[in-house]
């Protein structure tokens, strides 16, 4: 069989889960994939590899490859490796980013361009696969069109390969093979895609056809537009192209024992875990502000963990217990929940490569689980959609089958992916869905801690570490009255509330103090939001809403060390905030003019997006970007004439862009030159470190 390498590099696991789709549809078009995370370095050797490569790999943090690629990036990154160093390769790369960051696709784009300074070739072209609007619109046509391309590598490189050896391949420049570009080379198997229309198919199939017809013709008096169970023609009529059902994998059995003490620490094996008390939590917002910010104090002077301003660190976070429950109950394993679930790989099953989940711990409870390894409320992707379309029947079981399909895609992308519906969402919705345990178990991804920055120096807050952040509410997607709330920042919420106060209290509820309850955190290795090394040098923060953390942190370093070196010199430290309302979610407002007083902060420049003018007054700016506006020559100086540095923290789906794009319009007006060329001026500002963003989503 025609054997290629296949490396995926993922943070979340979707790049994984592509790969693995790659790998079980290689076998059904001829080929063997040598199926590999990338760190697995042991595993493979690019410098002797013959056969070709394809890469998927996501992009995160900033524009970062994921981490399990860290090892990797920085070994190709050797600037000692001769331009052939990879002649000989191959390969065809498929990139995972998501069009709200900045950087968009960069994890792949980084090794792509890395790649090919090092001699390696494409036999196939790079895809970008855009999470914000659906990697399935890029992913399925690329998958489709790599076997075409894979074909014909093989074919016009066969025989040289095996008599030459992979280096005089490389050797030969003539012999460069234009990639395939996916667009171009779709195909369609119809193997690989089971058409439901075709004579032939199984009774189940014509029994869903019939209740599909059934529940049409009810549906069609009743309703005539789609939702998340109902569709309406011509989707509702259309035979339907959908992926092929993944093999299962899993074999899992629920013991009847538990003696062990369950500790969340070993949820996350890699990262140290340190488990802290909350020594304090503020509500930083009024009652009647919009968003709810919350700042919350941990006391981490009994371990050993560390951090400077501009760091930020996980917070390991459970599923709201509610929702496990009602999962358990949905799933008829309410009784079994303390049972211990132990997995075992199938003996006979056709995935390629299958291993146990590494996120699922052995000997833990079903409970536990659910609430500290995966994320319940995980968008299904298709291919979960196709699994749980086999335990369901009559109309649920097409309605499901048309959301994974082809002709279905516009309504997975309304009801299924935009509204963020979950895996309950759906078993509420269809109730005639009763999926066994091992598919949740294979098909829901790791429950990811989340990242918070460090909101305080550890010069003024020796032992405490300080992070700040939003209840995140929404309505929830089947039932639109009701609130459901972020997984982290809800269950943070309510772990605070019996400690709680407002700002205006400065010393803890009557009463005595609430025993402190504890979390867990692990620190992030990837800190790069730092002050400038030189105290000298000037820095400009912009941080709208809770984006102020980090330069609160920078702030308390910047007072304490001007106090330790009353004669140093010290550059001018600009903030630009904005929040929605001055008497609402002013966040920091007594501590901001605490700096702005003793001289820490030179200039605070204040915004009000939602604030009516007052009386004659002028109408005040609205965003941070109107204030930069305002002082866009001070602005270009600090950053231009001064060796300044600038950095923006906060969202990064409006914010960042329009501030990246305020910067653009303020050097071309200061140093009168054409868009293109500030953008360039922008561009050299952050290569060399001194534009940078710390932004999210
Ligand atoms: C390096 C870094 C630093 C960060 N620092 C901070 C910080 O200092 N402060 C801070 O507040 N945040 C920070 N974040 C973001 C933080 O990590 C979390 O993403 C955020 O707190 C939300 O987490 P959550 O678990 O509560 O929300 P989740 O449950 O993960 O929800 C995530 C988002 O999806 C949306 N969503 C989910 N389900 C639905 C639905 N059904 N309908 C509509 N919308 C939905 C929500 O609006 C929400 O914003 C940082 C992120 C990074 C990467
Ligand atoms: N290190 C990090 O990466 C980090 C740290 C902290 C926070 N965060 C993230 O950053 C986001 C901040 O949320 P938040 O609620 O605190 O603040 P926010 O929602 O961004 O709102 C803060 C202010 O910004 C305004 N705003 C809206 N659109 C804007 C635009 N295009 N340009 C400039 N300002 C704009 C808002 O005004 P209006 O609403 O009136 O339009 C409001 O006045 C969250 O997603 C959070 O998770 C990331
Ligand atoms: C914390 C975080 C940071 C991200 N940063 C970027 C980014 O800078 N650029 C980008 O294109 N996509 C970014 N993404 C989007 C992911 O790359 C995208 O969702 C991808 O499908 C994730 O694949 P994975 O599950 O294999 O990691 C980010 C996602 C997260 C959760």
């Amino acid at each position: 069989m025609r054997r290629f390498l296949l490396l995926y590099a993922t943070q979340q696991g979707q790049a994984k889960a592509i790969a693995e789709e790659i790998c079980e549809k290689a076998f059904v078009h001829g080929f063997s994939a040598d199926l590999h995370c990338i760190s697995e370095s042991d595993k493979y050797d690019l410098k002797t590899e013959t056969a070709p490569l394809v890469v998927v790999v996501s992009t995160t943090g900033t524009g970062d490859p994921p981490d399990t690629a860290r090892k990797f990036v920085k070994k190709i990154q050797d600037k000692a490796l001769p331009v052939d160093f990879f002649a000989h390769l191959r390969y065809g790369l498929l990139g995972l980013g998501d069009s709200e960051y900045t950087y968009f696709c960069n994890g792949g784009k980084i090794i792509d361009k890395r790649l090919q300074e090092l001699g390696a070739q494409h036999f196939y072209a790079t895809g970008h696969a855009d999470d914000c609007v659906g990697l399935e619109l890029v992913v399925e046509p690329w998958i489709d069109g790599l076997w075409a391309a894979l074909t014909k590598h093989f074919t016009s490189t066969r025989g040289k390969e095996e008599i030459n050896g992979a280096l005089q391949i490389a050797s030969t420049a003539s012999q460069r093979m234009d990639p395939v570009k996916p667009e171009l080379s779709h195909i369609e198997s119809r193997v690989e895609l089971l058409r439901l229309a075709d004579s032939g198919r199984r009774d189940s199939e014509v029994q869903e056809q019939n209740a599909m017809n059934r529940g049409q013709s009810s549906a069609l008096i009743a309703e005539s537009e789609p939702s998340l169970t109902h569709s309406v023609p011509p989707l509702s009529q259309a035979s339907l192209n959908i992926p092929a059902l993944p093999p299962e994998y899993l074999q899992v059995h629920l013991h009847e024992f538990l003696g062990q003490e369950e500790s969340r620490a070993s949820v996350t094996p890699v990262d140290p875990v340190f488990q802290v008390p909350i020594s304090k939590a503020v509500q930083l917002t009024t009652d009647d502000a919009i968003k709810t910010t919350l700042l919350v104090e941990l006391d981490i002077s009994k371990t050993d963990f560390s951090y400077q301003p501009g760091d930020a660190f996980n917070v390991i976070c459970p599923n709201s217990d509610s929702e496990v429950q009602h999962l358990l109950q949905r799933l008829r394993l309410t009784d079994r929940r303390e049972h211990c679930v132990v997995l075992k790989v199938k003996g006979d099953t056709k995935k390629k490569g299958a291993a146990l989940p590494q996120h699922i711990p052995e000997g833990r409870s079903l409970q536990f689980i659910l609430t500290w390894c995966l994320e319940i409320r995980a968008v299904p992707k298709k291919a979960m959609l196709r699994a749980l379309a086999e335990h369901a029947a009559g109309p649920d079981r097409r309605r499901l089958h048309e959301l994974c399909s082809r002709q279905g895609a516009a309504d997975y992308g309304r009801f299924v992916r935009d509204a963020h519906t979950g895996l309950l969402d759906l078993l509420l919705a269809f109730p005639s869905c009763q999926p066994p345990l091992a598919l949740l178990l294979e098909h829901l991804p790791k429950l990811q801690p989340r990242p918070y920055s460090c909101a305080s120096s550890n010069l003024s807050h020796p032992g405490k570490l300080h992070f700040v952040f939003n209840v995140v509410e929404f309505l929830s997607p089947t039932t639109m009255e009701v609130l459901r709330r972020g997984v982290c920042t809800g269950w943070l919420a309510t772990v605070v509330a019996s400690i709680l106060r407002p700002d205006t209290q400065v010393s803890p509820a009557e009463g005595g103090p609430a025993p402190a309850p504890e979390i867990s955190i692990s620190p992030r290795t990837t800190g790069f939001f730092h002050l400038p090394s030189d105290p000298a040098a000037p820095v400009i923060m912009v941080g709208p809403g809770t984006g102020i953390a980090p330069f609160i942190g920078f702030l308390q370093h910047r007072e304490k060390l001007q106090e330790q070196h009353p004669e140093g010199h010290f550059g001018a430290m600009w903030l630009f905030f904005g929040c929605r309302h001055k008497e609402r979610d002013y966040l920091f407002r007594e501590e901001l003019r605490h700096f702005y007083k003793r001289g820490i902060l030179t200039h605070l420049k204040v915004s009000f997006s939602r604030d009516a003018p007052v009386g004659e007054e002028e109408a005040p700016v609205k965003y941070v970007q109107d204030n930069m506006w305002l002082h866009s020559k001070q602005v270009a100086r600090v950053l231009l004439q001064e060796s300044g540095y600038i950095y923006v923290c906060g969202d990064a789906k409006n914010m960042a862009k329009d501030v990246n794009d305020t910067l653009v319009e303020i050097i071309s007006k200061e140093t009168g030159v054409e868009k293109l060329e500030a953008m360039k001026t922008l561009a050299t500002l952050k290569e060399e470190k001194r534009y940078l963003q710390d932004i999210w989503s």
